[in-house]
């Protein structure tokens, strides 16, 4: 466990990811006691120029529970705004950072009295188009400059760039000024609870081990739906489109640790060693293996353009040229102003060779971890009937954490990977050349989808997205269950 002094800055701090996101999961970690006072500082950086106490106003609302805060709480969040300082500067000129390094500075040698080394984690809460230049000065005013150690790091966020070439030139020019260790790309996916049981649901339980192949498995789902549309961030989204924003990052991460082979250890480097393998196995998406919706009224957003091209859907087929994998269909399946909201990973299984029970049963086995809401994972299978009758019917093995960990909090995906920022573990972020492998795979269709010649299909708002879509899962082998349903436990 490192000591001394650590300084957190979060730039862009009166911005959305920064008010909505980041200083609450820094609060759940203080008041979780990661973040002992007599160490850390937090300072906020952004241009408006406000006082501390004008940015403590405004994040308040965030950290306040929204109904009966007790006293105690409320203390919590006044210790915590305390903690923060504000100090504002542009993005790219050396005034304001030296400014901040200033101030960094002199919290160090105030809580350094005893101790010597310096940890200094910048959280970039920006557009990316910033990031170069707010490196650059970062890397030319506010480095650790102790010499008792200590680190810089730097947290980013998606998007990393629109395409490869986009991509790789931001990584290009991030690379040039922080090594691979001090650089952390957060996908918040790889902080949600089930996607990181994965891991361990995989590779300690013998039960799946002879299972997870093309043998045994027919189709794999990962899907992601919303019940609300772009709503406000609609300027932001149009120039980005489902793919962009769910699929290419969350979705695809979620398929490496779905489908990658067991890594040498669970050290960082050897488990993103084999999810670069699994992505660089993707062959090229078949453009009809793609179907794009956009929805009805997603036009009428004044901050999108009448003729948007954009999908605010898709379900795109992925296969696997490999082993273990040639001829399974992965399925990745996003949209925004569905009939729900839900983010899941379905496994099926294939037939029953020989099934004597064929003609009465209701469907397959089904392997489903539902990443939120009601976080699970059960198994959907075939059972006799209770009853004097032989009969079947679909039922399932059901771990359902709400009720299995009662009283149980899961953290949110940001406070855990914050903390893995602290404590220096690049397990859940991304390393370059994973992005790099993700981008090759969406880059093409993205292309012809920007160049107009890819046409989403209008849906309704509140419905399940074009019904091309689910004939596509029905041409890849998905085979629906009739008349079951799985419905979380109530407590
Ligand atoms: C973000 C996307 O990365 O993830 C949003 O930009 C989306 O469009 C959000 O709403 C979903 O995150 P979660 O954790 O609510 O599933």
């Amino acid at each position: 466990h490192e000591t001394g002094s650590l300084s957190i800055v979060v730039l862009g701090a009166s911005g959305d990811l920064a008010k909505k996101k980041t200083f609450p999961a820094l609060f759940h970690l203080y008041k979780q006691g990661f973040l002992p006072p007599e160490e850390v500082h937090i300072f906020g950086y952004a241009r408006t120029k406000i006082s501390d106490d004008e940015l403590r106003d405004r994040l308040r609302g965030y950290l306040v529970p929204a109904k009966g805060a007790s006293s105690k709480q409320l203390d919590d969040v006044s210790d915590f705004l305390n903690l923060i300082k504000y100090v504002s500067g542009s993005y790219d000129s050396e005034e304001g950072f030296r400014l901040l390094d200033k101030e960094i500075s002199e919290h160090e040698y105030s809580k350094n009295s005893t101790e010597g080394s310096s940890r200094r984690l910048f959280y970039l809460a920006l557009p990316p188009s910033v990031y170069p230049s707010v490196c650059k000065m970062i890397k030319t005013c506010c480095m650790n400059k102790s010499n008792l150690g200590g680190w810089t790091r730097v947290v980013v966020e998606k998007p990393f760039g629109k395409d490869l070439q986009s991509a790789e030139e931001l990584s290009n020019q991030i690379g040039e000024l922080f090594e691979e260790p001090q650089i952390y790309r957060i996908d918040h996916y790889l902080g949600k609870e089930l996607v990181q049981n994965m891991l361990v649901l995989r590779f300690a339980n013998r039960l799946f081990l002879p299972l997870w192949n093309r043998d045994n498995i027919d189709n794999v789902q990962i899907v992601f739906r919303e019940d609300f549309g772009t709503e406000g961030r609609g300027g932001y989204f149009d120039q980005y489109g489902i793919i962009r924003d769910i699929i290419q990052n969350h979705l695809l991460q979620v398929l490496c640790l779905v489908a990658m082979e067991k890594p040498v250890s669970l050290k960082p480097e050897h488990i993103r060693d084999e999810k670069v393998k699994v992505l660089e196995s993707v062959v090229p998406i078949s453009d009809d293996e793609v179907v794009l919706g956009q929805y009805e009224g997603y036009r009428d957003d004044p901050t999108v353009p009448d003729e948007s091209n954009t999908p605010t859907f898709a379900t795109v087929v992925l296969r696997i040229h490999n082993e273990r994998w040639e001829g399974v269909p992965f399925i990745l399946k996003a949209g925004k102003a569905l009939n729900s909201r839900k983010a899941e990973i379905r496994v099926q299984f294939k037939d029953v060779p020989g099934d004597i029970f064929k003609c009465q049963k209701q469907g397959r086995n089904e392997f489903v971890i539902r990443l939120q809401p009601s976080e699970a994972i059960y198994m959907k299978l075939t059972v006799k009937q209770p009853g004097l009758e032989m009969s079947t019917v679909q039922s399932e093995l059901d771990l359902s954490y709400g009720q299995r960990y009662q009283g149980v909090t899961i953290p949110e995906a940001y406070e855990r990977l914050i903390l893995d920022t602290i404590r220096g573990d690049q397990q859940h972020f991304v390393r370059r050349d994973e992005l790099k492998a993700s981008w090759k795979i969406f880059t093409p269709l993205l292309h012809s989808i920007d160049r107009g010649e890819f046409k989403p299909l209008p849906y309704k708002p509140g419905s399940r997205g074009p019904a091309e879509a689910d004939e596509l899962l029905r041409k890849a082998g998905y085979v629906q269950t009739h008349g079951y349903i799985w419905i979380p436990p109530t407590l």
